[in-house]
Parts: structure tokens; C-alpha cells; sequence
């Protein structure tokens, strides 16, 4: 059975909701590895670059560090507002920051050399529309870039808290795997390369990297990825505070083990990255 997909408003809405936190808690750690991605990309002064689905500027930021000329787009606005809020507290003039859909993009055909997203265009309802702008955004030789998480159980910053949620919450019903809910939909790397191909792009290549995210303690680790996504958010709005506390008690097991003992632990994500030429 397929899950019904919300309207715009209603995502535009979900996200918004999520922002503050999301910027808080998750943003540290996707710009962290968005430094690694854009730099492997060869991004430097000049290069045109473009942030789809941006949140608080995973890409954007690290790629205006560098001196790239970046717009960076997303649909809920304060997401934009904490983006800029960052750029100007890096002084970043090279960032221009706008409320925008990835599925319709108000920019020129064929102007940016690099038009990327980092678990964006890989989680809009319609991945063609998303793809299909990116490429029609992006000049001829220039290249696209879609970076998803990796197949769920290859994504810990998802796997652990699913695993700990069955744990504590046996009656508890599962995300569906088939078909993969909508972030995990392109994180087979065949199915990434044979959309890219589809897309139109040559060159195209799958790199699966993986990103590690450390977290203090289960606590720490609990608020961000109960922040990180609407589906997550939606699955835990409804536990009681002792399911919740039950959740987190079986995370801090699973923390200790992975390090020894310790309170906190680093995740492991392997990524799919889809890199395609136009
Ligand atoms: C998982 S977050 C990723 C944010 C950022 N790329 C990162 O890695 O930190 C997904 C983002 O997609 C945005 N988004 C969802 N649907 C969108 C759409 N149709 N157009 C543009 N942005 C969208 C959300 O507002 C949210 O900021």
C-alpha cells in the first residue's frame, strides 16, 4: 500500500515546524560533512553553485566558505531565515538565500556549474520534477549532484533509532521498507545511477562515502533525529514521556556498546551520491 503524500502546504508546514531544532541540532552535522562534499566537488571562487532544499546551508555554507557564488533555496522560510542568519554570521555576501520549491525553480535555464542536494530533491514525492529542474538549472558541462543517506540499515543516524523504537515499543508499527519511505527512495546506488541516466546526465557516477556523526549521549542523540524529518517527528509525538524515556534508556545500551562505555558514540552513515554531467 502506498502512504498518501501531503500536500506542499502541508510539507511547507511540517518543516517549518522542525526548523528551529533542525538548525540547532542536525545542521552542525550535515554542514560538517557538506564541507567534506563540496570540497571533493573541486567547488572554488566563482563557481556558480546552487543549494536545493537546503535547510540551513548543509551546501551552501561550506560552498560560500570557499568563494563559490551560491543561491540556496528551500521551501519552509525559516529554514531561510536561520540560513541567512548563518551566512551573516560568517559574513558570506556571496550567499543569496531564497524560499523556493525544488519541484519549480524560479532561476534561468543553464545557470549554475553545480546544482546539489543533500537528502532534498532525494526525499521530494516526485524525485523526477526535482531532478529534472536541478538539470535544467544547471549550464551544459556543468554538473549535478544528488546526495542521499544510504539504504536504511546502512544509515545508522535513522537505524539506531528504529532498532531502539522496536526495542521499547514492541506494538510499535515499523517504517515501511517496500516501497522505501520517500528519504531512502533513491539510496539503492543502481536505482541513484539509473535515475541520474534517465535524467539526461552522462558521467555519471555513484560514490558511497560514509559520513560519521558523533553524539555526545542517547539524549543528545534523540532530540536531533526526533527533529530531523517530519515521518520521524510524527512517530514520536505520540509516545508517553516513560516510552520515551524507555526509547532512550535502550539508545544509551547501544551507545555504551558501540563505544566502549562511553555515554556517546559516533554514527556511521554511508551515503549515495549521484554525480552526473549535463
Ligand atoms: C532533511 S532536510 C535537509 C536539509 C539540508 N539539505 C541538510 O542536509 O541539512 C530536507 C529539507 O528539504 C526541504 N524541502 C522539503 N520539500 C521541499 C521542496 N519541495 N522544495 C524545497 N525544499 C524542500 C525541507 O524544508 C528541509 O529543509
Amino acid at each position: 500500500m502506498t502512504a498518501s503524500i501531503p500536500a506542499p502546504e502541508q510539507i511547507r508546514a511540517a518543516w517549518d515546524t522542525l526548523a528551529t531544532d533542525f538548525d540547532d541540532l542536525v545542521s552542525p552535522r550535515t554542514i560538517t560533512s557538506g564541507e567534506t562534499l563540496v570540497a571533493d566537488l573541486g567547488v572554488r571562487q566563482g563557481t556558480r553553485f546552487l543549494d536545493v532544499a537546503a535547510g540551513t546551508g548543509a551546501l551552501a555554507i561550506p560552498a560560500a566558505r570557499r568563494g563559490a557564488s551560491v543561491v540556496a533555496v528551500d521551501i519552509a522560510p525559516t529554514m531561510i531565515e536561520r540560513l541567512r542568519a548563518r551566512a551573516t554570521a560568517d559574513a558570506l555576501s556571496n550567499l543569496d538565500a531564497q524560499v523556493m520549491s525544488g519541484e519549480e525553480l524560479d532561476l534561468p535555464d543553464d545557470s549554475v556549474d553545480v546544482a546539489a542536494s543533500l537528502n532534498g530533491v532525494s526525499l521530494l514525492p516526485d524525485f523526477d520534477r526535482g531532478l529534472a529542474e536541478l538539470v535544467r538549472v544547471t549550464a551544459p558541462g556543468g554538473r549535478v549532484v544528488i546526495a542521499s543517506f544510504g539504504p536504511l540499515p546502512q544509515t545508522e543516524f535513522v537505524s539506531f533509532f528504529m532498532s531502539a523504537m522496536r526495542t521499547a515499543i514492541p506494538d510499535l508499527t515499523p517504517l515501511p521498507t517496500n516501497p522505501p519511505p520517500l528519504p531512502f527512495q533513491v539510496a539503492d546506488p543502481e536505482t541513484m545511477r539509473t535515475k541520474l541516466l534517465h535524467g539526461g546526465l552522462t558521467d555519471v557516477s555513484v560514490l558511497t562515502p560514509t559520513w560519521e556523526w558523533h553524539f555526545p549521549s542517547a539524549d543528545a542523540y534523540w532530540s536531533a533525529v526526533a527533529t530531523s524529518n517530519p515521518i520521524v517527528a510524527r512517530l514520536v509525538v505520540d509516545l508517553t514521556a516513560s516510552q520515551r524515556d524507555d526509547v532512550v534508556r535502550v539508545l544509551d545500551g547501544m551507545f555504551r556498546e558501540r563505544s566502549g562505555g562511553d555515554p556517546g558514540a559516533g554514527l556511521r552513515n554511508v551515503m549515495t551520491i549521484g554525480i552526473g554531467t549535463k
